[in-house]
């Protein structure tokens, strides 16, 4: 006990902040992008970025949007008061003669730095009035996405970057020329905080560039997501070169990165109510596989296999396929007034998630709608049904990939190191 409190005394001296630790406060928007005002879901919002979020891991699936474009007709909430996490994001100064600031999504599940080019307009995708001046060092070539939905593309200049006073030189940044299907996100820009191995444009991220030019004197950074309905909400933040003791407490728990392509770590079990989600057939348990940690997106992504077994734990769930027939992902809902208590467990700790973190919102019948299923829209006008955070669907063949977005991000503080064994740590927020 004493030996334990003498290293916790150890372990906070030596993190407290140094002359190269700075930390970013990342102000909260909370544009209600995935309900109404009255809590309830906005169909088309939520496959919006449920679609992102597969994409970004490969999964080119098209989500039905029978009613996409003439269902947003309800006003959106108020984004002072509506309660939800949504989007966090900060501030990035691009270049040094004539700064530019752009609003940024900081996102751990991908590794490329775009912003909006001159020419990228609303249609073509790019949100904010901010667009590029390309002053940075034209490279004469491009990066592009081609998704089944659109497509990414940009100009590639090497540019200064500069986050809370910490400047990257020679940083690349693609000028979007095109940001059909980045439509959903609220930031004007997005930063990839990732490993540079899938980088689209092949170059070293902004992180990477920080630690090469010896910007930073500990390799790692760290991110505190705080929860609107707690009032914690603004006091998000992002530190870059050391974690923030302020903002975690009790044991910091290491998990090894596996391969340097996500911060994609070994996620042991998941544990709904106590117990071990169901095994499934041949003693093969659904819910071990790998975790993308991914700052950048508010859902959980589950393989296919394992929210059923989760949800077969609670009662009264209710799978929504959103393609007939077999393939697509699957979405979950369940009683409004369920509260199941679940865990993710990482190096044989078990990481609870607060259960108000897994009801996203109220189903309306349009959702059914929206999807194209009459059957669902007349069971959503008999019953109250809740949308829950994990969806279901494989994003990586051969494998288990889970990702694990805000929802229990908010629960954890995490620490992203990249020392030659790379790690993603984790602490119970404050
Ligand atoms: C673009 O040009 C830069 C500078 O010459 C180079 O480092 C980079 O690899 C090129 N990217 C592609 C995709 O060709
Ligand atoms: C419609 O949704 C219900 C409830 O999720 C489901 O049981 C049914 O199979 C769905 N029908 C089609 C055609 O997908």
């Amino acid at each position: 006990m004493q030996t334990f409190l003498i290293l916790s005394l150890v372990t906070a001296a030596l993190c407290a902040p140094t002359a190269h630790e700075k930390s970013i406060k990342v102000p909260v928007t909370r544009k209600a992008l995935l309900t109404r005002a009255n809590g309830d879901i906005e169909p088309a919002k939520y496959l919006g970025v449920l679609q992102r979020t597969l994409q970004k891991y490969g999964k080119d699936v098209q989500l039905p949007n029978k009613l996409m474009f003439c269902g947003a007709n309800e006003p959106l909430k108020d984004k002072s008061q509506d309660g939800l996490d949504i989007f966090y994001y900060g501030n990035i100064v691009v270049g040094v003669q004539g700064p530019q600031t752009f609003t940024c999504d900081f996102d751990t599940g991908s590794a490329d730095l775009f912003v909006p080019g001159p020419q990228c307009d609303a249609a073509a995708g790019c949100t904010g009035t901010t667009k590029y001046d390309q002053q940075g060092v034209d490279e004469g070539n491009t990066t592009s996405v081609t998704y089944g939905s659109g497509m990414v593309s940009g100009e590639n200049s090497f540019d200064s970057i500069t986050v809370a006073g910490l400047t990257a030189k020679r940083q690349n940044v693609i000028s979007l020329t095109n940001a059909q299907g980045f439509s959903t996100s609220a930031s004007s820009s997005l930063m990839g905080l990732a490993f540079s191995t899938i980088a689209k444009s092949g170059q070293p991220t902004y992180f990477e560039n920080l630690i090469e030019q010896s910007v930073v004197s500990k390799n790692e950074f760290a991110f505190y997501l705080g929860r609107a309905a707690d009032g914690t909400g603004d006091a998000s933040e992002l530190t870059q070169g050391g974690r923030n003791p302020g903002k975690f407490t009790g044991a910091v728990t290491k998990v090894p990165v596996k391969t340097r392509v996500y911060w994609r770590v070994q996620l042991d079990k998941v544990v709904v109510n106590g117990k071990s989600a169901v095994l499934g057939a041949l003693g093969l348990d659904p819910t071990r596989g790998d975790a993308a940690i991914d700052t950048g997106t508010s859902l959980l992504v589950a393989p296919a296999a394992a929210p059923l077994s989760i949800y077969s734990r609670i009662p009264g769930s209710l799978p929504i396929q959103l393609l007939e027939g077999a393939g697509g992902p699957t979405v979950f809902a369940f009683p409004c007034s369920a509260k199941p208590h679940v865990a993710l467990t990482f190096a044989w700790t078990n990481f609870a998630v607060n259960p108000q973190d897994f009801n996203i919102g109220r189903l309306t019948p349009d959702f059914g709608e929206v999807v194209g299923n009459n059957t669902l829209s007349a069971i959503l006008n008999r019953e109250s049904y809740c949308l829950v955070a994990i969806a279901g669907e494989d994003l990586d063949p051969g494998s288990y990939l889970y990702v694990v977005g805000d929802t229990f991000l908010k629960n954890w503080y995490s620490v992203y190191s990249y020392d030659s064994a790379a790690s993603v740590s984790f602490a119970k927020a404050v």
